[in-house]
């Protein structure tokens, strides 16, 4: 097998098992719900749900907290679209607060400030494995009777003030898609404490069959009630983003590997992070005190005028690097944004809104350009090493 690091013989185990019991959809087997129980376990939750995807989560999250139409819901533009897409999927009203220059996550002052009668949830990002500063969230959250829905897609095993992140949200979202920190190829799992969320998720991300539970994803009825020609099998309204129970099973295996996966990218991202010393005008992501940062990838703001990011980046590729990612560009400078072409979602309640490029959050749009990504999934020191060389390089080149 390629890529062995990545994925091995209990990944093979648990796929056999699922292969040789012939269920294979997520209403049918028990791995779904064997990666629940492990996932929710490990990251500290009463109740986890799975998804194919980090995005279908978010999506479930909002419509379980009772985000729809025509209310507000706060993020950051500093993120991937799929935060924003879950938002016009309810027919909701984006809201975009700004960032911390130095953790690049949101920042909690202005998230008070965008605060309205019509606000519906709070969705913070803990971005690139850091915590967002969450105890001010919640406390905004609790002040105002609003949830806050903690994506996590990039921040397994990331630690708040000496707390796993999912004990403290009102939910809490990953993403297992194929390059975060446990992967099941795409996929998602969705955290809550309150027992009527994730029965609410379940079923909004299962066509809302009414024998979900919030602990279990099979549909298991009496054979005599399910085949009658009188059952009504559902009482919500739901989409169907269920995940097989192959990926499950790669979910299960790489849950109980997860501190395996954790440990190899703190190392790679350690080397970076060493490198990068020599270089004070890559500024690392600020981790402050009481926080720990899993490093989805290792990014450093990129403080320099005189070389371009580009020319940057090109040394690192000509010195065999896998070059330098840049941050997505802001939510509200996509093209779906500035084109208007979002607005067709639900035009009566999004005519006559509109986010401007400039000024809409000003210390996102300073940031984003600057942003520098490395690459650290990589399954060992060796691999990573000529990597990291090709900054040290770069480094010595530009000095
Ligand atoms: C911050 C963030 N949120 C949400 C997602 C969406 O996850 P997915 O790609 O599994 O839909 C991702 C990953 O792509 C992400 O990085």
């Amino acid at each position: 097998m390629k890529n062995t690091w990545r994925f091995g013989e209990l990944e093979l185990n648990y796929l056999r098992e699922v292969l040789d019991s012939g269920f294979g959809s997520g209403t049918s087997g028990s791995m779904n719900n064997r990666f629940e129980t492990a996932f929710a376990e490990k990251v500290g939750a009463k109740y986890a749900v799975t998804f194919n995807s980090g995005t279908s989560t978010l999506h479930a999250a909002l419509d379980a907290v009772g985000v729809g139409y025509g209310d507000e819901v706060i993020t950051a533009p500093l993120t991937v679209i799929s935060n924003l897409d879950v938002i016009l999927a309810q027919n909701a009203v984006p809201v975009f607060a700004d960032v911390d220059p130095d953790t690049f996550n949101i920042d909690p002052e202005d998230v008070a400030r965008k605060i309205t009668p019509r606000t519906k949830a709070i969705m913070p990002i803990s971005l690139y494995g850091l915590s967002c500063d969450l105890d001010p969230l919640m406390a905004l959250g609790q002040q105002h009777g609003i949830p806050v829905i903690n994506d996590a897609a990039e921040a397994f095993g990331t630690l708040y003030k000496g707390r796993r992140i999912a004990e403290i949200a009102d939910v809490t979202s990953y993403s297992t898609e194929n390059s975060k920190h446990i992967t099941t190829g795409d996929g998602g799992i969705v955290v809550t404490n309150d027992e009527a969320t994730a029965n609410r998720m379940r079923k909004f991300g299962s066509l809302g069959y009414a024998a979900l539970k919030a602990t279990d994803g099979r549909i298991r009825s009496n054979k005599d009630i399910f085949q009658d020609p009188t059952y009504k099998r559902h009482d919500a309204y739901g989409h169907n983003y269920r995940m097989p129970e192959v990926a499950a099973a790669l979910g299960l295996a790489q849950t109980e590997r997860m501190e395996w996966f954790l440990d190899i990218r703190a190392q790679i991202s350690q080397l970076y992070l060493d490198a990068a010393k020599e270089a004070p005008y890559l500024v690392p992501q600020y981790v402050p005190e009481g926080y720990n940062n899993t490093y989805w990838t290792v990014v450093f703001r990129y403080e320099r005028d005189d070389v371009s990011w580009q020319d940057y980046r090109q040394k690192v590729v000509e010195f065999g690097g896998d070059g330098i990612y840049a941050a997505w560009a802001l939510l509200y400078h996509e093209t779906i944004m500035t084109s208007g072409a979002w607005k067709t979602r639900c035009p009566p309640l999004y005519a006559d809104l509109d986010f401007p490029v400039a000024g809409t959050c000003p210390v996102a749009e300073t940031l984003q350009p600057k942003l520098m990504q490395f690459v650290n999934n990589y399954g060992s020191l060796e691999e990573a090493e000529p990597k990291v060389e090709a900054l040290r390089r770069t480094i010595e080149y530009f000095a």
